[in-house]
């Protein structure tokens, strides 16, 4: 392992206290999971490199060494999912080894100084749950408070910092609307029934802990918050006002409304006609955001062949394996809008899955300049920056093969080993920094992948 040694002042510093880590969950990593994704996998075709998550990481049994390693590579905190099938495998019934397990891991987590951020639900339903009708049964949200509620008993004196559902857009827009993750159905009012039972679910979720675990606003009462997926949506053509609205639009009903349910408790489209919930309103402590990719849109864009996926612009860095454009400026054009909700900011999931390393390492450098940005330029309440990911792992309906890893795994032998990038994001967590020096090196790299695709 290359060694650290300090060589200049970083010309970008962090504010102190700062958390640097990385983050999993558990489908996609621990191996070994019954849930509606393992039914799923199993039927050829849906996955596209056709694996089976399998034993995945098998992070499962090996936590202990991937902590280790995480600690090696200097994060302070990590973020992980609990996995609701194995805590609630039948509707009622808790299964206490299973939550022994995940006592045993928040404890593994602190040993080695680690701040832990857990999400209790990141895509994946219990069989019974999914079969009983899923998210589109209004049941989804009493159920997901009861299993809120049971985690904030058993492990609410190991945690701090909790998120109740993983980008609900995502799995709303994946499973129902693009009919990409299970359950593969194409109804836009089905979008709009789970996003609004996710909404619900999550500020069960959010009173349940406070209630088990008291809201005193002291330094020691948990901090509850959501994971919103965002996409930095932008005309493509600046001058026409008919791709200005249509970006508007979207960042509206994609980014900005659950924040506005959450933030205010009325409900707009597509989750309500506007109506007020109290009990939604200020159900967010702070507000966990990942973020991966610009998306351009307007007529030039839907007329172009490739649909998914933008003719190149002279700022682009190109595309990953995902096909998503690099795009940094994007985490600091939604950090200046989410400025104006005033609440605490964890980053809570940025990276990218590329064949050349070195295209990580400089994903990360310039996301974190424009962070650094948000934070020095219009004082971002920024407190977190969570890579994604720790390791290698399933990565949904792709498969094995699109690897976000800071940690390179080699699925025959299970074998963990951290790439550059992987010291080049300790060096700047050691820093709490960016040198000169390395922002100069990835910079240069950028200016010469201008429009590639990598
Ligand atoms: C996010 C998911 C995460 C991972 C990354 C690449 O949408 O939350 O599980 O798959 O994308």
């Amino acid at each position: 392992m290359p060694a650290y040694q300090r060589e200049e002042e970083p010309l970008l510093q962090f504010p102190p206290d700062f958390l640097w880590g990385s983050a999993i969950s558990a489908h996609q990593t621990e191996g070994g999971n019954n849930n509606q994704w393992t039914e799923w996998e199993k039927q050829p075709g849906n996955i596209v490199d056709g694996s089976v998550s399998g034993r995945a990481d098998d992070f499962y049994h090996l936590y202990e060494h991937d902590l280790d390693l995480a600690k090696e590579l200097g994060h302070n905190t990590f973020r992980f999912s609990v996995e609701w099938s194995r805590i609630e495998p039948g509707e009622g019934e808790w299964n206490a080894r299973e939550i022994e397990h995940y006592r045993m891991v928040l404890k593994a987590i602190r040993r080695r100084g680690l701040e832990p951020l857990i999400t209790l639900h990141h895509f994946t339903n219990p069989i019974w749950m999914e079969a009983g009708g899923g998210w589109p049964d209004s049941r989804s949200v009493e159920l997901f408070g009861r299993y809120t509620s049971y985690l904030a008993e058993k492990l609410g004196d190991l945690v701090g910092i909790w998120t109740a559902i993983n980008e609900p857009t995502a799995y709303a827009s994946m499973s129902y609307m693009h009919g990409k993750f299970p359950p593969c159905e194409k109804d836009p009012s089905k979008y709009g029934l789970v996003l609004r039972h996710m909404l619900l679910a999550h500020a069960e979720a959010y009173h349940a802990i406070h209630d088990v675990l008291g809201k005193n606003r002291t330094k020691d009462a948990p901090k509850v918050g959501t994971v919103k997926d965002m996409t930095y949506f932008q005309a493509f053509d600046e001058e026409s006002p008919e791709d200005r609205n249509e970006a508007a639009s979207l960042h509206q009903s994609y980014n900005a409304s659950f924040l506005d349910a959450i933030d205010t408790g009325r409900i707009g489209p597509p989750m309500g006609q506007g109506e007020l919930i109290p009990t939604v309103e200020d159900t967010w402590d702070f507000l966990g955001f990942n973020y991966y990719t610009r998306r351009l849109v307007g007529e030039r864009v839907r007329n172009h062949p490739n649909k998914s996926t933008a003719p190149p612009r002279k700022d682009s860095l190109g595309e990953t394996d995902m096909g998503w454009e690099i795009y940094p400026q994007g985490i600091y054009e939604l950090l200046k809008w989410l400025k104006s909700y005033g609440k605490p900011i964890y980053i809570t999931e940025n990276g990218t899955a590329v064949h050349d390393d070195k295209i990580r390492s400089m994903f990360i450098v310039l996301h974190l300049e424009q962070v650094h940005r948000a934070i020095t330029e219009l004082g971002a309440d920024v407190r977190a920056y969570y890579y994604w990911s720790l390791m290698d792992n399933f990565e949904w309906n792709s498969g094995f093969n699109k690897r976000f890893g800071l940690v390179e795994v080699d699925y025959k032998t299970l074998k963990r080993k951290s790439r550059p990038s992987a010291y080049v994001y300790r060096d700047i967590i050691m820093n709490n920094g960016i040198t000169a020096k390395t922002l100069n090196e990835y910079k240069k790299h950028a200016a010469t992948l201008v429009g590639n695709k990598h």
